[in-house]
């Protein structure tokens, strides 16, 4: 798919935007605080409908101004759909073709798209939850039943914490309740387990060749699912057997803690490099950043499996950190059959063969011109 065109009205340092995109690479090229991660940001929002930056859906909204505006016009297999996404102080108001959608996962698939920001360097070393939450912006964007499941397993995760505290302050409370949230539970986090083992299997299979394809290296880079049960096999039925036979031995602990200590919500992955070296440990900042651009390409041909057409990229601040060599590169791997928006300050060295499908955006204070 692809962004056709892109309208931004009072969205953070931009009063109104109004242009035409490449539908191969487009670069938006200036200093710093002049607006090109804002532009970016105004495009993962158009698809995930939330800000990769932490603060408040009406933080976009230009200062001193009510309401904010995103509208996008996008070409996915020959059908034009019109996007579009208001932001006032307490609401957000989501449009497709003019027609309110009252549901994200209505919502959601309109535009794919694969992100990397700066701040994604933190996936490595950070914690748990920013790799939980990685996994399930790309799956909720490549299954719609992945979305429904993940969000029915939280609600019922909710009601069976808020029982586990019941049972341990009024030790007379009805047990069999529990049993019955704990199937429900399994029934939804089977699905869950399975589907994020699939998908990091799918991405073992691409991600080595698209590091070294950058960094010209020969190393394998490996993911590693590591769910905080220990799981023999990802067939339903044993990833059943499997998380039943936890929440019966744990009861005790369960119940002491007021909360569900196993499943999904808990899980993590690691990536290795070489010889199984943890690169939470051993990695350093270059590697790190390779690791997970290659991470984040490697998604591409699975949303290409699954939805039928490739994600838009987004490229945030892409060069810093990367060596002359590894720039090209990568300019080279993204110039292929998919749109992309790429960030930058600026262009040195950058070779001119790869920016030949590149259209040129040069922003300046919150004014862009196509050069
Ligand atoms: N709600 C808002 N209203 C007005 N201006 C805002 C708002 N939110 C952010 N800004 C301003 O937008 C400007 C541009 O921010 P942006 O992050 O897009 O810069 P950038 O070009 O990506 O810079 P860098 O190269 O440093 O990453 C900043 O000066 C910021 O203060
Ligand atoms: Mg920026």
């Amino acid at each position: 798919m692809i962004i056709r065109s892109l309208k931004v009205t009072n969205f953070r340092n931009y009063d109104k935007v109004n242009i035409t995109l490449g539908s191969k690479m487009n670069i938006f090229i200036g200093n710093n605080a002049s607006g090109k991660t804002n532009i970016l940001e105004s495009i993962a929002i158009l698809g995930l409908t939330k800000s990769f930056r932490n603060g408040l859906d009406c933080d976009v909204i230009k200062f001193n101004k009510k309401k904010a505006v995103i509208e996008g016009r996008i070409l996915n297999n020959k059908q034009i759909k019109d996007l579009k996404i208001e932001f006032f102080e307490k609401e957000k108001n989501i449009y497709v073709n003019s027609k309110k959608i009252k549901k994200y996962a209505e919502y959601i698939s309109n535009l794919n798209v694969v992100i990397f920001t700066p701040v994604d360097l933190d996936i490595i070393k950070g914690s748990p939850s920013i790799r939980r939450n990685l996994l399930n912006v790309t799956l909720s964007q490549i299954s719609y039943s992945y979305l429904v499941t993940y969000n029915e397993y939280n609600k019922i995760l909710k009601t069976r914490n808020e029982y586990l505290k019941i049972l341990y302050t009024n030790g007379i409370a009805d047990k069999t309740y529990l049993d019955v949230l704990t199937d429900k539970l399994v029934e939804k986090a089977s699905v869950i387990y399975q589907a994020r083992y699939n998908y990091l299997t799918k991405i073992n299979t691409y991600i080595s060749g698209i590091y070294n394809n950058i960094t010209s290296d020969d190393k394998i880079i490996r993911i590693e699912y590591k769910p905080n049960i220990i799981i023999n096999s990802y067939e339903l039925k044993n990833l059943k057997n499997a998380l039943v036979n936890v929440y019966k031995k744990n009861y005790k602990r369960e119940l002491q803690a007021g909360m569900t200590l196993f499943g999904p919500h808990r899980d993590d992955f690691c990536f290795y490099i070489g010889n199984d070296t943890d690169m939470k440990i051993y990695a350093s900042e270059g590697q790190q950043k390779c690791a997970v651009l290659a991470y984040k390409l490697s998604s591409i041909p699975i949303f290409k499996e699954n939805n039928g057409t490739n994600p838009v990229l987004l490229l945030d601040d892409i060069f810093s950190e990367l060596d002359l060599n590894k720039r090209n590169k990568l300019l080279k791997y993204v110039n292929e059959d998919i749109q992309s928006i790429i960030t930058t300050t600026d262009l040195k060295n950058i070779s001119k063969n790869n920016l030949k499908n590149a259209v040129v955006f040069k922003v300046d204070n919150g004014k862009l011109e196509r050069s």
